[in-house]
């Protein structure tokens, strides 16, 4: 074989090989949220239900229900005339179908990422907020406040997504957090 042909065919091998790779990571990613690799990780498995993203997804981002036991989603979907200072009361069939599927991926029913650790924080608590948990606390009690709570850009604790990229798909990757304003987090 010539040289030049040579060359062109270890180029078209590479290319199959380099898209081969490519959609095997798309595939994976889509149906497989514990699979890991190329910088994907879950941390809390994500959900897809769209009336869960539109309903609880518009004044903060979708919180994964991995994060808080049953006992706390039962708390907050019961009181939602008065959640945090707002009314986010729905339909009580839409109501009722968030709830079921907060408390069927809650933290205590499912084994995945860290949830285990964060029920293991709890000690039978069952609190409103991730952000007052025990496990929440020991990730983030580092962070000066004055660039949270007085950074307009994040403003609360709360609004994960602020500084963690991957947090819609559940991902919290400690080398993937930029705090806006302050840039990326070296400890
Ligand atoms: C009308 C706006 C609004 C809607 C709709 C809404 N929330 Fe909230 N939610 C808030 C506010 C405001 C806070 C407090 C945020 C803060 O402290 O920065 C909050 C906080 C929370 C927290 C505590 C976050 C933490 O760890 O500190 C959880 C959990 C939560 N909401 C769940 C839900 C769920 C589940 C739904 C859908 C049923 C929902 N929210 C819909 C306004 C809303
Ligand atoms: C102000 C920016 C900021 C906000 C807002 C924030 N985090 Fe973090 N988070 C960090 C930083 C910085 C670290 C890394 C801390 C360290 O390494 O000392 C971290 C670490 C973590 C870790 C541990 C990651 C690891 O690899 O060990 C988890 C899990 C996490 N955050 C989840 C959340 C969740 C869930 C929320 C929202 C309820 C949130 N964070 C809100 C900045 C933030």
């Amino acid at each position: 074989m010539k040289t030049a042909k040579k060359a062109l065919w270890i180029g078209l091998a590479m290319a199959a090989g380099g898209a081969a790779l490519l959609s095997l990571g798309v595939v994976a990613d889509g149906d497989d949220h514990r699979w890991r690799g190329w910088g994907q990780r879950t941390d809390f498995a994500s959900v897809t239900d769209q009336t869960y993203l539109t309903e609880c997804g518009g004044c903060h981002m979708a919180y994964q229900p991995g994060m808080l036991p049953a006992a706390s989603w039962g708390r907050i979907m019961e009181n939602l005339q008065d959640h945090f200072g707002d009314n986010a009361e729905l339909d009580e069939p839409v109501r009722r179908h968030i709830q079921g599927l907060l408390e069927r991926n809650a933290a205590d029913r499912v084994s995945s990422g860290r949830s285990p650790k964060v029920m293991r924080s709890l000690s039978g608590q069952a609190p409103l907020r991730f952000t007052e948990t025990r496990y929440f606390r020991r990730k983030h009690h580092e962070i000066p406040t004055r660039i949270v709570m007085q950074n307009p850009q994040v403003g609360s604790f709360a609004n994960c997504d602020a500084c963690h990229a991957g947090a819609n798909k559940g991902n919290y990757d400690e080398h993937q957090v930029r705090i806006p304003g302050a840039g990326y987090w070296d400890d």
